[in-house]
């Protein structure tokens, strides 16, 4: 995965920075033995990418195919014993007894739940007391990034239940604040979220280098005017129950 955040050509070079510090993160966890959630794993990259660490991973999407489909990644990884699945709405965890998980992992999936009466509630119900949820998400406070990503999901003509409406800023982690006893925030990405203009074609010199110089004044305005940095795009949780 750190291999594939340098690849142009791979879906994940758009939020290499963001994956890069989960991946970091992820790693500075002790995850050999731990129990993990990866809430709403989609393909199931990042729960098999645990396993392979160590940690014994359940799968859970409201797609049971997705579901499969990480088994069928569990499998081929050689990590079938350590990852099951569970496809169901992530607003009803009863299949999960109470504090079951060491660490849960959500990559791009609170968003589409937190509208959910009582998911946020089964999420830390299922988490242990001293246990650390970590969320990588798009980050809402600016108003024209926002502004552009509902031109773009209208002219994309995203279907209403795409859970797209619902961007995490700060309303939610204060949100977060009233469950966990530390939330600590990560945002990232100011100007260079121009980078979403050029999705699919990071392949070009040109592009790379235009994102690149875009990082680096985002990196030195936001060392020098952190308050800069609530209206960054992406952002990385990590929260302590
Ligand atoms: C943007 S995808 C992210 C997938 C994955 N975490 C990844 O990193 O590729 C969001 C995922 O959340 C799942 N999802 C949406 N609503 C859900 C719900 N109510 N309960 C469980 N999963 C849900 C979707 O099926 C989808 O796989």
């Amino acid at each position: 995965m750190l291999r594939d955040l340098d690849q142009p050509s791979s879906t994940l070079y758009e939020r290499r920075r963001l994956y890069a510090a989960v991946l970091q993160q992820l790693l500075f966890e002790p995850l050999a033995g731990r129990s993990v959630l990866d809430y709403g794993c989609g393909l199931g990259e990042w729960g098999v990418l645990m396993a392979t660490e160590g940690a014994r991973v359940a799968l859970l999407d409201l797609s049971s195919v997705a579901v499969q489909i990480g088994l069928r990644r569990a499998a081929a990884s050689g990590v079938a014993d350590r990852v099951r699945g569970c496809a169901r709405d992530a607003a009803d965890l009863s299949c999960f007894a109470d504090g079951e998980f060491d660490l849960i992992y959500a990559n791009a999936a609170l968003h589409h739940t937190l509208k959910y009466p009582n998911a946020l509630a089964e999420l830390v119900r299922v988490l242990r007391p001293g246990g650390k949820l970590l969320l990588a998400e798009t980050y809402g406070n600016n108003r024209l990034l926002n502004w552009l990503r509902r031109a773009r999901w209208w002219l994309s003509r995203q279907p209403d239940e795409a859970g797209e409406e619902i961007i995490l800023g700060d309303r939610e982690l204060d949100l977060l604040r009233t469950c966990f006893h530390h939330v600590e925030a990560r945002p990232m990405n100011l100007f260079a979220m121009a980078k979403r203009l050029f999705r699919g074609r990071f392949q070009s010199p040109l592009v790379r280098g235009s994102l690149r110089f875009l990082e680096s004044v985002d990196d030195r305005l936001l060392r020098r005017i952190p308050s800069l940095r609530r209206f960054c795009g992406e952002i990385l949780v990590v929260a302590e129950k």
